[in-house]
């Protein structure tokens, strides 16, 4: 395959007049195509179901987006069936073909880029910037794995033997099941697909029940760009129903998995049974959640601090797994860092992702009732310095949220939240920032701003997470430049976006011929 050298798919700009006018003029599109129903996908067959799921707009919860198909257990049956047929061709096509049609994918995707995050302002309530970064992200996921694919196309490296040929050759897997979240819709779903596909597998993707609709567009474009029919399944359907009969299915080779860790560590535990009939041990990718911090030292240039703090507290409302939900301050920056913060989260509007307010809503009823209750925890736990108005009458509409004099120990500095809040706790120094940040089960994202170089030498080796990030934000990893992954509780750090990725989803052969 014969490509230009990957780079990151640019943002767009949205001071340009174009820019603004090309994305209303997208979200009307989406505002037609209101009211339709996506069924499920397997094979070639598009099949509707009796229940449906509806897709609602966060921001405002009286309008229905349109509907997925609901998938029964019979459905989740046939999906591997024909997925194991498809399988039987798509593992004998070459790396090139496969690559070519993720290449495609990107073509396809770059074309209609504003109305696929129209939609995804419209769907899970992002705003524009946010969305625009969500499609981007999942065009560089087509576009690096059709590259990295490229290396499995020729036999690993091995010692010669003399009067033999020995060879090591990566074979797929098999047909596994991609399960995916609501924050990151596009990219994430689409990037947990195009990994184990490009390589030879064949994929049943489940994506979350609150955004089917983005879901259902990506595979349609895939479709368009030239995947086989059975190659890729569209499974929308409840996580406890479908999601867990395929995990524990002996017919499934491998589960690939972003989303809570309570949900994680069950599928682990789950797919390490092993049913009669399973010939094998399924492998299994879990990206899970984080409790993310920031260290701000009395060395460290405050305003870019606090408008990092900022940015990586407040982006999509803190729905990100990366996002920073604990803000750890030395005690002698402590005032002033904190005054530049809150100074900067009460300039943030908060409103529809349509009209592209700052801060816009939380995805669902049950996302706003949880971070509500931990807005109540959060009062008794620290002292509220801003926010805290919760209003769910047209929308899920929480205020940047901001908790002083939080202990560790507190709910709020250990427990996952997914919304706008966060909690500041202070340190005596730069080692007990350190071990704070670290005084969690959790190991997603981190960062330092400090300027002494010890101290950033320090956490390279000592700080406890799988994306480290000093004196920048902690969000918005760009695949291909910081493959993407946590340590401990946050998952098997299996790097989205990084050279070793496609590895999840091959075994290798050796196969050794003397003459
Ligand atoms: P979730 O765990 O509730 O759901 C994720 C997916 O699992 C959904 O598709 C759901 O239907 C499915 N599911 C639920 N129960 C299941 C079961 N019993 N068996 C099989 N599948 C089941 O997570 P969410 O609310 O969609 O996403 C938010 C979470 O995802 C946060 O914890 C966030 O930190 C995490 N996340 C992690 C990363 C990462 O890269 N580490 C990226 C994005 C989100
Ligand atoms: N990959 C996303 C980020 O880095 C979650 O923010």
């Amino acid at each position: 395959l014969k490509l230009p050298p990957y780079k990151n798919e640019p943002f767009t700009d949205f001071s340009l007049p174009e820019n603004q006018s090309a994305y209303r003029e997208a979200l009307a599109y989406v505002r037609s195509t209101f009211g339709r129903t996506y069924p499920l996908v397997i094979g070639s067959e598009r099949i509707e179901t009796p229940e449906k799921i509806a897709s609602v707009n966060p921001s405002k919860t009286s309008e229905v987006i349109g509907y997925t198909a609901k998938a029964r257990i019979e459905d989740a049956e046939k999906a591997l069936q024909v997925g194991w047929d498809a399988w039987q061709e798509w593992k004998n096509w070459s790396m090139d073909a496969r690559a070519r049609v993720l290449v495609k994918a990107a073509a396809l995707l770059r074309r209609r880029k504003h109305q696929f995050s129209a939609l995804l302002t419209l769907e899970a309530g992002k705003n524009w910037a946010e969305a625009d970064g969500d499609t981007a992200e999942a065009i560089d996921f087509l576009e690096y794995y059709a590259r990295q694919s490229m290396k499995y196309a020729t036999a690993g490296e091995t010692y010669d033997f003399p009067n033999e040929e020995n060879r090591l050759q990566h074979i797929p897997l098999g047909v596994g099941v991609s399960i995916s979240p609501w924050n990151f819709p596009l990219a994430i779903f689409a990037g947990m697909l195009a990994a184990p596909i490009v390589v030879g597998n064949c994929v049943i993707a489940k994506p979350a029940e609150d955004t089917g609709l983005i879901a259902a567009w990506i595979v349609d474009l895939l479709h368009e760009a030239g995947l086989p029919a059975g190659v890729l399944t569209f499974l929308p359907g409840l996580g406890e129903e479908v999601g867990d009969y395929l995990v524990k299915h002996p017919k499934t080779r491998f589960v690939t998995f972003t989303g809570s860790r309570q949900v994680g560590l069950m599928i682990n535990e789950n797919a390490a049974k092993v049913p009669r009939g399973q010939k094998w041990i399924k492998r299994v990718v879990l990206e899970m959640g984080g409790k993310d911090a920031l260290i701000v030292d009395e060395t460290a240039d405050l305003e870019e601090a606090a408008s990092a703090a900022v940015a990586s507290a407040f982006g999509f409302s803190g729905q990100k797994c990366s996002a920073m939900s604990r803000l750890i301050v030395v005690d002698s920056v402590h005032d002033e860092l904190v005054r530049r913060v809150v100074e900067k989260t009460k300039a943030l509007k908060v409103g529809s992702g349509e009209e592209n307010a700052h801060v816009t809503p939380v995805v669902n009823e049950e996302s706003f009732e949880k971070v509500s209750r931990y807005i109540e925890m959060g009062k008794s736990e620290g002292k509220l310095l801003t926010g805290g108005g919760v209003d769910g009458s047209v929308g899920h509409f929480i205020e940047p949220t901001i908790f002083d004099d939080v202990q560790s120990g507190a709910k709020i500095a250990e427990e996952e939240i997914f919304g706008p809040v966060v909690a500041v706790l202070c340190a005596r120094d730069f080692d007990h920032a350190l071990e704070l940040a670290n005084d969690t089960e959790y190991g997603l994202t981190g960062g330092v701003f400090t300027k002494k170089r010890e101290r950033i030498e320090k956490a390279r080796m000592e700080f406890q997470v799988g994306n480290l990030y000093i004196n920048r934000k902690i969000t918005g990893a760009l695949v291909g430049v910081q493959p993407f992954g946590g340590f401990n509780m946050s998952g098997t750090d299996s790097k989205a976006g990084g050279p070793n990725y496609l590895d999840y989803f091959l075994q290798l052969k050796t196969v050794a011929e003397r003459f």
